[in-house]
């Protein structure tokens, strides 16, 4: 009797405990809803384990680290990921949840949306957004700190991300919650075309690849994406009204980042010395364009396939 009296006492604390950590996240913001930023840790991840972008390397350790320095930012950090298939977009942001969150990957605090998943009718566009938009009002109202992760934009129907444009702005403080607090990041394939351009031009020059700069793309990019009838931000005001901290370029891989990414696959399988497979798979992957072979036409994407082949 004592231990089933117990058991109740337990559960019922632990469930008042539960409403007033809530009630004490939703009110003061400053939970740390299993918050445990490790700013070096992510640089280290991404200049140890992402090829070929210096780019994205460079601005996603920097902003992150910037906004987290803020303890009260006037805008949540939005960060818009856009370049060919293969090239590390959906990488770089689980490195950026796992290193924000105790729970990594996992923490409840990481919500993740794939379009052919979540929103895969353009007729229910209406239907999405207001799906959409009490969603994030919730989870926000749980943890200020709270990463969204918008993966496949080019499969989003317009219309739909618009309904965040309110929380994206500077001015929102609704119920207490701090809306500015949050970590968007929203990854598309939309305006690979400029950003191979762009890459392939300053090969031609005789220019290394780090010589290429944010600026040089950075409006260019905006402009690509806006005006990109296929993508989920075509006209969206949300480009417009520039509520993106930044478009983070992710360029096509060379054959030499290629096989960066077979040998640190064979490393993970204590066959680092490999490097007949190293070969075999950089000279098995597809290059572009015709004149010159340049970039992988599928970036890093096919290599865990062929290395299972060659090996
Ligand atoms: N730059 C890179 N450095 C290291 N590994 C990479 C890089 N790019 C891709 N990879 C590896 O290739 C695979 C595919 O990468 P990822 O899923 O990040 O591509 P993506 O850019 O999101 O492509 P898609 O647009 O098709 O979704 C992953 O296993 C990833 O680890
Ligand atoms: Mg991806």
């Amino acid at each position: 009797m004592l231990a089933v009296l117990s058991l109740l006492l337990l559960s019922f604390c632990g469930s008042v405990r539960g409403v007033f950590q809530q009630l004490y996240c939703t009110l003061s913001d400053s939970c740390d809803c299993d918050f445990r930023p490790n700013i070096r840790g992510l640089e280290w991840d991404l200049y140890k384990n992402v090829f070929g972008q210096h780019l994205a390397q460079d601005v996603v350790s920097e902003e992150v680290a910037r906004f987290l320095a803020n303890k009260s930012p006037d805008r949540p950090l939005v960060l818009s990921f856009h370049g060919s298939s293969g090239t590390g977009k959906t990488l770089v942001s689980s490195m950026l949840a796992n290193h924000l969150y105790g729970s990594a990957m996992s923490s409840p605090y990481v919500h993740q949306f794939v379009p052919t998943l979540h929103f895969p009718s353009p007729h229910l566009v209406h239907e999405y957004r207001e799906e959409l938009k009490s969603w994030v009002q919730g989870n926000l109202t749980e943890c200020a700190r709270s990463v969204f992760i918008f993966d496949e934009m080019e499969k989003m129907p317009p219309g739909v991300i618009d309904v965040l444009e309110p929380f994206l702005g500077p001015a929102h403080v609704v119920f207490r919650t701090n809306y500015r607090k949050a970590i968007y990041v929203f990854i598309s394939t939309t305006g690979q075309e400029l950003i191979k351009e762009v890459t392939l031009q300053n090969r031609l020059a005789g220019r290394e690849r780090e010589d290429i700069k944010l600026s040089a793309l950075q409006d260019r990019l905006a402009q690509a994406v806006y005006n990109d009838s296929t993508s989920g931000f075509f006209q969206s005001s949300i480009v417009q009204q520039r509520l993106v901290t930044v478009l983070v370029p992710f360029l096509p891989l060379s054959r030499c980042h290629v096989e960066r990414c077979v040998h640190s696959l064979l490393c993970q399988t204590g066959s680092c010395q490999r490097s007949d497979v190293v070969e075999a798979v950089g000279g098995d992957m597809t290059y572009a364009p015709a004149q010159g072979q340049y970039f992988s036409t599928t970036g890093c994407k096919a290599v865990a396939a062929k290395v299972n082949f060659f090996l």
